[in-house]
């Protein structure tokens, strides 16, 4: 290989991530502490139309129309629970421009106070001399023994002229006719993001500081997802696992050969192991497991494989499953998430998995359209664009060895 030097190229596959949507969500499964943020509301982003002055999302008067902004009082993604800000109400403000604001976590009696993950309903915006693109920001979470962790997370643009989206999306955002070539309306596709981010789950937490208004990220809604405490869900196994969410997608498993008869459709599960960081690796999957889907309207082909899950972590799964005979593409399938052991590495641990039942998957997937609705549901394939860290001093070490070196120290 070349002796490539200086390179440190970006996690691509992160911000891939970011644009995929394609999901069923559940009414059975959400879950998550919403925070309360209406003290931090500053500013509205939902506007009633044209002449609607007080909407001003991003600083130089432009605003999404409020028409095709969900209602709430809750929306559900990537199974957590958010509470929609106060859209509709038209003279409300609606979203928090970052600002460094610090968000307490409740803390009377009754409150959870151990929490495995920060979950947001975000946006990147820019100063009006810039342009649409992703930002990068950090959060700081204090906990209540003083101690800081920060934090870094990635948002997406709220419009690009570059295919984008997001769990909600408009049609078209109003325009700033002085900075937009005379445009009162945009019609380039117009989103909210979703962003999520591991907190370390051992100490209670007292508050989560945002973002530097520099970074310009908007928030409208933040939820916490409870750890496994006395005060949230308990301990019930040596080894507990939960599942977050399962999600149908557009892409394939198989088919490697060109063929389209070994293909299935990819379903993804994602497990969390709830436990505390600083608990012992008994309550850690060290065996290896099965992943499978059970259900009436599709059969788990390619079973999903978890050989490892420590505390405090999280793992997404992709299963291959294949409509039952007779049940049609586009159906919604109601699935139930079994993990079943490979005799691996047991050590006689319990493990159990919680909130494993009664999850909607659209069985199949339906024959692409020409339009909007089908292609956006379109995401990047397992192999898409990825990269890893390299680097070394010119002449005196391959770069591709970074990464190894980086792992393995001696
Ligand atoms: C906006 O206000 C202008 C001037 O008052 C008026 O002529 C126009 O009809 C209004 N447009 C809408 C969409 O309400
Ligand atoms: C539109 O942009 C111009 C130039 O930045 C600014 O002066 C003006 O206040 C903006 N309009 C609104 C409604 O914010
Ligand atoms: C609870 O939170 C409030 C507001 O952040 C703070 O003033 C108070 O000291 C906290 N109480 C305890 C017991 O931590
Ligand atoms: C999308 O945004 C670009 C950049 O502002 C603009 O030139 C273009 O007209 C917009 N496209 C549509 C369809 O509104
Ligand atoms: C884990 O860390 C917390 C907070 O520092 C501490 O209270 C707890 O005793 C620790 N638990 C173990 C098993 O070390
Ligand atoms: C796990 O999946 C593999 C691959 O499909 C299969 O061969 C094996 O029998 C499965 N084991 C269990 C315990 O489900």
């Amino acid at each position: 290989m070349a002796p490539y030097s200086m390179q440190t190229l970006i996690l691509f596959a992160y911000l891939i991530s970011l644009v995929s949507v394609y999901s069923a969500s559940s009414a059975v499964h959400s879950a998550g502490t919403p925070l309360d943020l209406s003290a931090f509301f500053n500013a509205k982003a939902a506007s009633t139309g044209l002449n609607d002055s007080f909407a001003d999302f991003d600083g130089s008067g432009r605003a999404y129309p409020v028409e095709y902004l969900p209602a709430g009082p809750s929306f559900v993604y990537e199974g957590i629970n958010f509470a929609l800000p106060p859209f509709h109400e038209t003279s409300k403000f609606d979203t928090v421009r970052t600002d460094s604001q610090v968000i307490s976590v409740p803390n009377d009696s009754e409150s959870i106070t151990h929490f495995q993950s920060f979950h947001a309903l975000a946006t990147a915006i820019w100063p009006a001399s810039g342009s649409s693109g992703y930002q990068q920001g950090t959060l700081t979470f204090t906990f209540t023994d003083g101690t800081h962790e920060t934090a870094g997370f990635v948002v997406g643009p709220w419009w690009s002229t570059n295919p984008f989206d997001g769990p909600i999306t408009t049609p078209f955002h109003y325009a700033n006719a002085t900075l937009d070539s005379g445009h009162t309306t945009d019609y380039n596709v117009t989103s909210i993001s979703y962003v999520s981010v591991r907190i370390p789950n051992a100490k209670a937490l007292q508050s989560v500081t945002l973002p530097l208004d520099s970074t310009y990220i908007n928030f409208f809604s933040v939820t916490l997802l409870p750890a496994l405490t006395s005060a949230g869900p308990s301990q019930t196994a040596d080894v507990q696992l939960s599942v977050q969410n399962v999600r149908s997608t557009t892409k394939w498993i198989g088919g490697a050969d060109g063929s389209s008869a070994d293909k299935v459709q990819q379903i993804e599960v994602t497990l969390n192991n709830l436990a505390p960081l600083n608990a012992s690796s008994s309550s850690w999957l060290t065996a290896t497991y099965n992943v499978s889907l059970v259900s009436d309207d599709i059969e788990t082909v390619v079973p999903g494989i978890v050989k490892r899950l420590r505390s405090n972590d999280q793992v997404v799964v992709p299963v291959g499953v294949r409509n039952r005979v007779g049940v049609k593409s586009g159906t919604t399938a109601k699935v139930q998430v079994v993990l079943s052991s490979t005799g691996e590495n047991q050590a006689g641990r319990d493990v159990k998995l919680e909130d494993a039942n009664d999850w909607d998957v659209v069985a199949g997937i339906p024959e692409w359209t020409n339009g909007d609705a089908s292609l956006r549901t379109h995401e990047a394939p397992e192999w898409g664009v990825y990269s890893v860290p390299a680097w070394a001093p010119t002449g005196q070490q391959y770069a591709e060895w970074y990464n190894w070196d980086f792992h393995n120290r001696e």
